[in-house]
């Protein structure tokens, strides 16, 4: 369905546009931000590269660069990255979920580029594209990309950094969704700990052959490294990218211990260092395989570090998974022994390995998947919503901070823009308002309002109240024509506040499945991809507002009749929006004087 959208807006349109001068600014803006992308003319002063020629000494058992080397390589460029736009030494917060597409083999060149996506307040997200080239075929190939969280830190004490200012359509787009990307990872540990509690986690060990199990302590590693003045920075602080390594290290012997055989390293789930380590601290890495799975199997690692002169007082500095599997000779993984886990603590973390496994596929699919590759309503659950109310915001954000939309009509101060691309149609409406914004978010969250201004919401039931920021509505519409059922949808609405000063607020809208809400006879069941408002304050008691929905079938022929001015029905209902607002400006709570 998706893809039928795109050939008949196109068809559609072919009459309304001046189409060959809206492709042309189209595609002049495309040539304009791929020039300022590929670096020709304009470079983000953030950024950083780095290459290095594979060489023996860098290659693990399978005579390939071995991934502890190369998060030395990325952990090192992203800080140096971080480092030039706080102008002071920064350390390694976090790591987001990292997938490794590609083995690098000796011979072959790692290009490494980094650039701030975004400064909060002591904090940046660093974003991280990690390619391989081979100098004999000029062949290329995208081995993983990286999100990194790195704190400035000036004489031990918290600096304010300066905010970014993006340029590009791909920088405004990382900077919008960078801020939602924070706010998960932040609540991060707290998710997968609910999720655990709450999962019903199959046990199958009952099932498994017994003859094929390894004792899980079989493949326990303990090893314990000292932090020397080449492992850390000027200031005497261990680099994340040296803590990561030497974790590699140990989860891969304790997988080979599994297997085996050499194992693959394939995923790193996101982690935090909770503390930091210095020149002189003794750290301990404990390994052990949590759970096999039939391709791959799920290490944990733990990390705690001392001084010499209180073994006993340990500081957890670390934990992180990862997923290996072993490849044959044809790069297809083996099938792997099962795993008997220790009592105890070890058949806890042979539970949450597998509850891990489903929550890291969601979160992959959901968090990493492109827009048009994605079916149009996603099945709502408990292990996936942090995952689909961030594509929810991060959706809209992308399509706020296209650069090739085209201004299409305009009729009393309302602007309607217009965006062609592959496969949707897109548009936006545009008007200032004379309310605060912290009142026309109060005003527009909360979509049983809407049927006052918007006769396309006949009746609007809030179903779910998923947490202070999403919610989940049953929204019925009016028939599209008079032999048709009305339509319902299910609605997942994400709202945000501002960030930062210059920051837009959010109410991001998209159909959801709910196993409490079927279709039933009554209706036809419609879907919405992507639409929602950003508006941002404009002074005193002045909001834009700006209203975005990426076309489906159902509103090309309104959409096409409102751009050649056959119908202003677009307008009138934004109109009728301005109005509500207007008529409903005072009744702030108190609470929200300080959005
Ligand atoms: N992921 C990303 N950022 C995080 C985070 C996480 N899990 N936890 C905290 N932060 C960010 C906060 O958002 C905040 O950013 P902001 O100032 O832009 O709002 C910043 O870190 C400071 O947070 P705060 O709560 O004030 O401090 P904290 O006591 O949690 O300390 C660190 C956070 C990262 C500074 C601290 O844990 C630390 O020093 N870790 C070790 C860092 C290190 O040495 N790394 C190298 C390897 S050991
Ligand atoms: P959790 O036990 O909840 O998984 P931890 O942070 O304590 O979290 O440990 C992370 C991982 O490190 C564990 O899942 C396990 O794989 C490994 N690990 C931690 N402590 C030990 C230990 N004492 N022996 C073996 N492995 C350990």
């Amino acid at each position: 369905m998706i893809h039928n959208v795109g050939t008949q807006l196109r068809r559609g349109l072919a009459s309304v546009f001046s189409s060959r001068s809206s492709r042309k600014s189209i595609s002049h803006a495309e040539n304009h931000s791929d020039a300022m992308a590929d670096g020709q003319g304009y470079r983000n002063p953030t950024e950083v590269q780095m290459s290095q020629l594979v060489l023996p000494c860098h290659t693990n058992q399978r005579d390939e660069l071995s991934i502890g080397q190369l998060l030395k390589w990325i952990d090192t460029t992203a800080c140096l990255s971080a480092e030039r736009h706080a102008g002071c030494p920064c350390v390694t917060a976090s790591m987001d979920d990292i997938y490794f597409e590609h083995t690098i083999s000796v011979g072959q060149v790692v290009n490494i580029k980094a650039k701030v996506n975004r400064a909060f307040n002591s904090s940046m997200e660093v974003g991280i594209q990690v390619t391989s080239e081979d100098m004999g075929s000029e062949k290329q190939w995208t081995v993983c990309k990286a999100l990194a969280t790195f704190v400035a830190h000036h004489e031990l004490t918290k600096v304010k950094l300066k905010q970014i200012i993006p340029q590009t359509e791909e920088e405004k787009t990382e900077h919008g969704v960078a801020a939602e990307r924070r706010r998960m990872r932040l609540v991060y540990a707290e998710t997968i700990q609910d999720l655990l509690a709450s999962f019903p986690i199959k046990d199958d060990m009952e099932n498994r052959d017994c003859s094929h199990m390894v004792p899980a302590e079989k493949t326990y590693v303990e090893s314990v490294e000292l932090v020397l003045p080449p492992h850390a920075n000027h200031q005497g602080n261990t680099f994340g990218g040296q803590i990561m390594a030497w974790m590699e290290n140990v989860a891969t012997i304790a997988a080979s211990r599994l297997c085996r055989a050499h194992p693959t390293l394939k995923a790193i789930e996101m982690f935090h260092f909770r503390g930091p380590s210095q020149v002189g601290d003794r750290l301990v890495l404990k390994a052990i395989v949590n759970n096999a799975f039939k391709n791959s199997m799920e290490v944990g690692v733990c990390v705690e570090a001392y001084r010499q002169e209180a073994e006993t007082q340990r500081r957890h500095i670390n934990s992180a998974f990862m997923t290996f599997a072993v490849l044959d000779a044809d790069n297809q993984p083996r099938k792997l022994p099962w795993i008997r886990p220790q009592p105890g603590d070890g058949e806890r973390r042979y539970r949450e390995a597998s509850a891990r496994r489903k929550i890291r596929l969601d979160r992959k699919y959901i968090v990493s998947c492109k827009q048009t590759e994605m079916p149009l309503s996603v099945p709502w659950d408990p292990s996936n919503q942090v995952y689909l109310s961030y594509n929810n915001v991060s959706a809209l954000k992308t399509l706020a901070a296209k650069d090739n939309w085209v201004l299409s009509a305009e009729i009393n101060q309302v602007r309607l823009y217009t965006l062609e691309d592959d496969k949707f149609l897109s548009f936006h409406m545009e008007m200032v308002v004379q309310v605060d914004a912290a009142q026309v978010f109060l005003l527009l969250s909360d979509l049983r309002r809407r049927p006052e201004w918007d006769k396309h919401y006949r009746s609007v039931e809030l179903i779910q109240q998923v947490d202070e920021d999403d919610s989940i509505y049953h929204v019925v519409s009016p028939a599209l024509s008079s032999d048709a059922k009305p339509q319902d949808f299910v609605i997942l609405a994400s709202r945000r506040k501002p960030c930062d000063c210059g920051d837009a607020y959010v109410i991001a809208l998209r159909s959801v499945m709910l196993p409490t809400q079927p279709e039933t006879p009554d209706y036809s069941r419609g879907e919405t991809l992507c639409s929602g408002f950003c508006f941002w304050r404009e002074g005193d008691q002045m909001t834009k507002v700006s209203y975005y929905n990426q076309a489906t079938t159902g509103l090309v022929n309104y959409l096409t009749t409102n751009v050649s001015g056959l119908s202003s029905e677009f307008f009138s209902t934004f109109k009728a929006c301005e109005q509500f607002l207007l008529n409903n400006r005072n009744d702030l709570a108190p609470s929200l004087q300080t959005l």
